[in-house]
């Protein structure tokens, strides 16, 4: 992992991320989450404040070790007990069914073999359980997908393999869950390119 992804970006993403304006998206995803709880692409922890007080314990999976380490000074700060994880989602360590919750905001755009990563994910989240997502991706505007394919090479680069033309809700649709419920909103805060959400759980 070279010297921009491990120490520049974490950096930069923070900062960028850490606004009011994503605490309540943050919160309302968060509001419901119990039991078990595997966080993915958790990044530098910005979710860790919004997790409600019955929360006391959650795992992560994240690859980046720069990443990880702004996810530790979080920690401190937090109450929560993190079982940190300096891995992939593509292949999960964990037995089928150990989850009662998966958690994910803005990751699914960053993983390389999202569909990959689906499958495990969907594995070992026990039946019954939740996918919590809030995603940025491929907008229902025909002009804005234009520009989101044109322009996804320059996201990747410059956000660390972020690509902008994902089809969040095709992803939740081509696993076997019971339900999967989303709704889709742009916000103006950030470009339409990059500003189309997908906010959702999917039950298993
Ligand atoms: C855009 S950041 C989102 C961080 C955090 N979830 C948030 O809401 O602020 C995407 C994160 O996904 C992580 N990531 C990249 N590839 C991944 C993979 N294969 N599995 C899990 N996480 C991955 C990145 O390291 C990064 O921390």
């Amino acid at each position: 992992m070279g010297f921009y992804s491990n120490v520049i970006f974490p950096r930069f993403y923070d900062c960028v991320m850490d606004k009011p304006f994503w605490t309540k998206y943050r919160q309302q995803q968060l509001a419901n989450v119990s039991g078990e709880i595997l966080e993915i692409g958790v990044g530098t922890g910005l979710n860790l404040e919004h997790y409600p007080e019955h929360v006391h314990r959650i795992t992560t999976v994240d690859p980046n070790p720069g990443m990880n380490r702004m996810l530790q000074k979080r920690i401190g700060k937090s109450g929560v007990e993190v079982d940190k994880r300096v891995i992939s989602s593509e292949e999960l360590p964990f037995d089928d069914d150990s989850f009662d919750t998966i958690v994910s905001t803005m990751t699914l755009c960053s993983i390389p073999d999202v569909q990959q990563a689906m499958g495990e994910l969907y594995r070992v989240l026990r039946p019954g359980g939740r996918f919590y997502f809030l995603e940025h991706g491929l907008s229902d505007d025909p002009e804005v997908q234009k520009w989101q394919r044109r322009l996804t090479w320059l996201q990747s680069k410059f956000a660390d393999g972020c690509r902008l033309e994902i089809d969040i809700g095709g992803l939740f649709l081509q696993q076997p869950f019971e339900a999967v419920d989303m709704d889709n909103f742009c916000i103006e805060q950030v470009a339409k390119t990059q500003g189309y959400l997908y906010r959702g759980t999917a039950t298993k």
